[in-house]
């Protein structure tokens, strides 16, 4: 991990419905009782009710805070600030109020309770900009930073829509770009994922409803983790651009960051693959500069320069300011990038030249098939087809499936389903080959710890094997190395199960199973035996062959396509069932066998990769053996049913 450097300043923090009430509180625990009010115009009946908190003459306002924080505003604020001998600053509104309050607190030193009215997170960070003769300067200083933020969903209820959309993402830019700050840690991290997730999630529900208050504050809760992003670690290109067009050519701040944040994420892009990668999941789209610009523009949000009043005129000039300082940005900024970049966002097409993606579409389609199956009466089907749809949707949407490749996937399912038969089983070979059987066998099985694993149990199983007694060579003459096979079935506290009922079935030394077979007649290299009073079973068969399963259907296709063998390691089943346990169904590999590693449908487990030795002279049972022969040795652990599943 690289170096870090993380450094998190307290300010305090409420956040709820009606907290506004508890300004005084605030105000009181700060040691202080002489307020100076900042309002914006938006919050003049929440005003009203802070200075009701107050005490007569303890509270004088001023109403007249604006856009990009003027001096001269300032200095008027500091003349009231001064003449009222107020010892703290309450500020209520947006990026106006906030400023001016930052402004004056700069100037005095003196402590700051503020309340946000807009997502602009400013509230949150030790940054103040200011304009003096239409230049806008950035400061930062611990000072600056307001002591206690009051976060109360209630003021942001009656936030226009327009100001919501363009608000959020102001807000969310701080994440975005917090995403690829080369100070960007774990924390700024987890916060920036979050806030876009929350943002991209509410602000269309807001915008459906506007007093819907779980998802203002959801918005709020973005806006606030967005803020925290801005005031941690440094910004790139994307506010350093805004911050020249609202202070050089005065346009609005939360309109020009929606405008140009889709461009700029564009421009980074390349330069910060794995951001835009979680910006992209975050909002739930494939891309994330033009899944961005889609959303604003499906919510009505502004999407041209243009359209803000900016003359083509400017946008040189503007890249000339833009590239004319130093800040920090994963991809290096030149002037005609930065040129190029504002003529696409002054005509407001798609970032990057690209296409629209129709991602509203696509979520409204979702919500109407999931509600199409909420009536289902069976809870557990109606969660299985609901999950598989959405997951099915997500598919098609993530990799921007064409019609040709999803008529590509139904042919090869219809074909699948087609060459299936009563001895074929092309679906379940299907499952195999891709690990999906392997998953259901570990989430069904591997629940207990100190038992021995599962393993898949393959199409070549048949129902009820003759009962065979021990001792007995099941490989009945055919061609292979003898192999004695010596195993006990024991319970997780080590006792012999004896008569636990115990089905063998492998292939002959050329990977073949009897079915396979046509000229062995019965079964063969398969049986059914039980174990003794010690939990043990011996018998004779032959060393087993890795074996390719079979790849003359679809799935075979499959594996070439993915340049995938279809082989199976070697290896014996075996299917057991004792009284009072789970039924094991596993396999065990030779040591000496290929594939171990790269088997075709991904049965093999380390605990089941055993030595079948070769240890030569006699046999254990005295047989009479032509050659060499090999003993397998194993002991199968079986887990207890408990007492209550019983
Ligand atoms: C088998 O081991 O018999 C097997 C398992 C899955 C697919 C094909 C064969
Ligand atoms: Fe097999």
């Amino acid at each position: 991990m690289a170096n870090v450097v993380y450094q998190i300043d307290p300010a305090r923090v409420l956040f709820g419905p009606q907290s506004t009430e508890h300004v005084r509180d605030e105000v009181a625990r700060l040691n202080r009782s002489r307020a100076l009010l900042i309002t914006s115009p938006s919050a003049q009946e929440a005003a009203a009710r802070i200075e009701a908190q107050f005490p007569a003459g303890m509270i004088a306002r001023f109403d007249d805070a604006q856009m990009h924080t003027p001096v001269k505003i300032t200095e008027q604020a500091l003349t009231v600030l001064r003449a009222h001998a107020a010892d703290v600053i309450v500020a209520i509104g947006g990026g106006s109020a906030i400023g001016l309050a930052k402004a004056l607190a700069v100037r005095t030193g003196l402590d700051q309770v503020v309340l946000p009215t807009t997502y602009a997170g400013s509230e949150v960070t030790p940054v103040l900009g200011e304009t003096a003769d239409g230049v806008k300067t950035t400061r930062s200083a611990p000072e600056i930073r307001p002591e206690t933020v009051i976060y109360d969903v209630d003021l942001t209820l009656s936030m226009p829509i327009a100001l919501t959309v363009t608000s959020a993402v102001n807000a969310l830019a701080h994440a975005a770009e917090a995403l690829y700050s080369a100070q960007a840690n774990a924390v700024t991290d987890a916060l920036a994922v979050r806030a876009i997730t929350a943002i991209g999630h509410a602000l269309p529900m807001v915008v459906q409803d506007p007093e819907d208050r779980a998802a203002r504050s959801e918005l709020l809760e973005g806006a606030w983790l967005a803020g925290t992003c801005l005031g941690t670690v440094d910004m790139g290109l994307h506010h350093k651009l805004c911050h020249v067009l609202g202070g050089s050519f005065d346009l609005p701040h939360a309109v020009t960051h929606t405008v140009v944040l889709p461009h700029v994420l564009a421009y980074n892009a390349p330069a910060a693959p794995e951001a835009m990668r979680r910006i992209a999941e975050a909002l739930g789209v494939p891309n994330a500069p033009s899944g961005l610009h889609d959303l604003i523009s499906t919510l009505g949000g502004p999407t041209s320069l243009a359209a803000l009043g900016l003359p083509a005129s400017e946008l040189a000039h503007a890249a000339a300011l833009a590239a004319g300082t130093s800040f920090p940005n994963p991809r290096p900024v030149s002037e005609e990038g930065i040129r190029a970049l504002l003529t696409d966002a002054w005509h407001g097409g798609q970032p990057g030249g690209g296409r629209r993606y129709p991602g509203a579409e696509l979520r409204q389609l979702l919500a109407e098939v999931e509600r199409s199956l909420g009536n289902a009466p069976e809870p557990r089907l109606r969660t299985l087809l609901t999950s598989l749809v959405r997951h099915l949707h997500g598919y098609v949407a993530e990799n921007d499936l064409t019609n040709a490749e999803w008529m590509s996937a139904i042919d090869f399912l219809t074909r699948t389903g087609q060459v299936s038969s009563a001895t074929r089983q092309e679906f379940i070979l299907l499952s195999d080959s891709l690990g999906v059987s392997s998953a259901v066998d570990i989430l069904g099985n591997s629940r207990s710890t100190g038992t021995t694993p599962s393993a898949v149990l393959g199409p070549f199983y048949l129902e009820g094997p003759p009962e065979t007694p021990q001792g007995t060579d099941i490989g009945a003459g055919l061609d292979g190395v003898p192999l004695f096979t010596e195993v006990r079935v024991v319970s997780q506290t080590g006792e012999p199960l004896a008569d636990a009922v115990v089905d063998v079935w492998q292939s002959n030394k050329d990977g073949l199973y009897d079915v396979q077979l046509p000229e062995v007649a019965g079964p063969v290299l398969r049986a059914r035996f039980r174990t003794d009073e010690d939990g043990l079973l011996r018998y004779w068969s032959i060393l087993p062959s890795d074996y390719t399963i079979p790849s003359d259907g679809p799935v075979g296709e499959m594996l070439a396509a993915a340049n995938r063998h279809a082989y199976r390691a070697a290896h014996v089943h075996f299917l057991i069932n004792a009284v009072g346990h789970q039924q094991l169904i596993t396999q065990l590999f030779p040591t000496s066998g290929k594939y171990l590693d790269s088997d075709a449908v991904f049965g093999v487990k380390q605990p089941l990769i055993v030595e079948f030795t070769n240890p030569g002279g006699p046999t254990p049972d005295g047989r009479k053996v032509v050659g060499e022969w090999h003993r397998l040795d194993y002991t199968f652990t079986l887990a207890r049913i408990p007492a209550a599943a019983e």
